[in-house]
């Protein structure tokens, strides 16, 4: 008998962020009273009645949720996206919950990529930096990553028609975030159809990871579907992914919808029906009521716009400062992410995240290294004391 062996496939894949930062930082002592901001978990409050909800349907643990999600909650989000977007969707046939947007942006690879592209392994393009789970999604099938950096000289997404024609036609799925995280960038009405008309021809997927939506500044961001429906785009090749983690403060309810194509989503259903973590029944009704109220998003909202005009008024002189279109991340330029958190952690306290473990290198570049992301989720107080302290330490 041998030693158990593990799959090859992951064996590449890098520490985690949050562990990796934790390596970094722990091993000293913070240089003043602790401020975390690293990670993306809101801190506003959600609605208050979710928990009237619970309680009222609270009869529903009793039951094996509907895989697919609940007739009602389908039926509220197919509403929002028409009253967000102008656009008219099947709730039946277009729409599937999520148990947050993590999990469908994975488990759309996997229902949606082929297992070769024009006779060769698929690619799988991601902005870099990026929300992790777009490579492992990529790993999983056996598709190639191709991680395509998204800096300022690409207003920070990624510049997909740029590929030479080898690899564009190798793409399967092509993941969009849209605001951006890290940057706040937002891709305009034109990224959009630039992005479609290549994908129609060079016959690949788009994902668009669109879960900052509505956190955003001035105008509401472009959604992805309206621009499809709007150009004509083959209804096969785009998928939507919201949630409620950000727009309604509930990262802990694990909820959030995919919609696109009656195909695709029949794909994703077949294999949720199998392998699937529904959300619980009495969370769907959460959700349900949760998508169809607004006026609880645009506070929530005005309590981010504070925050961002006082990143301006702090931050604004410094060179190279990025004022966010949308999300609750800055992007701060340094020389060196890692040695600039440990700089600020040392000597004040202050827990932000280096850019560099949030992108991976590519020809001896890592096009996070330059940066720090800082959330500005904590209270108003909170955010302004932390706001100066960086300025200070790294600033002046
Ligand atoms: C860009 C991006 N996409 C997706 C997610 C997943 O969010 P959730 O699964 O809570 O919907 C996050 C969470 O931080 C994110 O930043």
């Amino acid at each position: 008998m041998g030693p158990m062996t593990y799959p090859e496939r992951f064996s590449n894949l890098p520490e985690y962020a949050f562990p990796r930062l934790r390596s970094l930082l722990d091993v000293h002592a913070p240089g003043g009273e602790v401020m975390h901001m690293t990670i993306g978990e809101p801190k506003h409050a959600f609605p208050p009645w979710v928990a009237d909800i619970i309680s009222e349907n609270i009869a529903g643990f009793g039951k094996y949720p509907p895989n697919d999600g609940a007739p009602e909650l389908l039926a509220s989000v197919a509403d929002w996206i028409q009253r967000r977007y102008g656009v008219a969707v099947n709730p039946e046939s277009d729409v599937m919950a999520l148990n947050g947007t993590r999990e469908g942006l994975f488990n759309a690879t996997l229902a949606l990529c082929p297992e070769t592209k024009n006779g060769a392994q698929p690619i799988v393009l991601t902005p870099n930096p990026f929300y992790q789970v777009y490579a492992v999604a990529a790993l999983t099938v056996g598709a190639e990553p191709h991680y395509v950096a998204a800096t300022r000289e690409t207003g920070f997404l990624p510049d997909y028609s740029s590929l030479p024609a080898e690899v564009l036609n190798r793409v399967a799925v092509a993941y969009v975030c849209s605001p951006s995280n890290p940057q706040g960038a937002v891709a305009s009405r034109d990224y959009w159809k630039e992005l479609f008309a290549l994908a129609e021809k060079y016959n690949f997927r788009v994902f668009a990871d669109e879960c900052y939506s509505e956190i955003y500044r001035n105008d509401p961001p472009p959604g992805a579907l309206e621009v499809a429906r709007e150009v004509g785009f083959d209804p096969d090749k785009l998928m939507i992914f919201h949630s409620l983690s950000k727009r309604s403060n509930l990262p802990g309810l694990r909820s959030g919808f995919v919609a696109g194509s009656a195909g695709n989503t029949a794909k994703m259903k077949q294999l949720r029906a199998y392998a699937g973590a529904p959300l619980p029944l009495p969370l769907q009704r959460v959700a349900e009521k949760v998508w169809a109220n607004e006026a609880h998003v645009a506070e929530n909202r005005a309590l981010y716009a504070e925050k961002f005009a006082l990143a301006d008024e702090l931050l604004g002189d410094i060179p190279g400062y990025l004022p966010p279109e949308a999300g609750f991340f800055l992007w701060m330029p340094v020389e060196d992410s890692e040695t600039a958190a440990l700089k600020l952690w040392t000597e004040t306290g202050v827990r932000v995240l280096p850019g560099a473990y949030l992108a991976r290198e590519v020809d001896g570049h890592n096009p996070g290294a330059g940066y720090l992301r800082v959330a500005l989720v904590a209270p108003k107080e909170e955010t302004q004391r932390g706001l100066i302290t960086l300025r200070d330490c790294l600033y002046r």
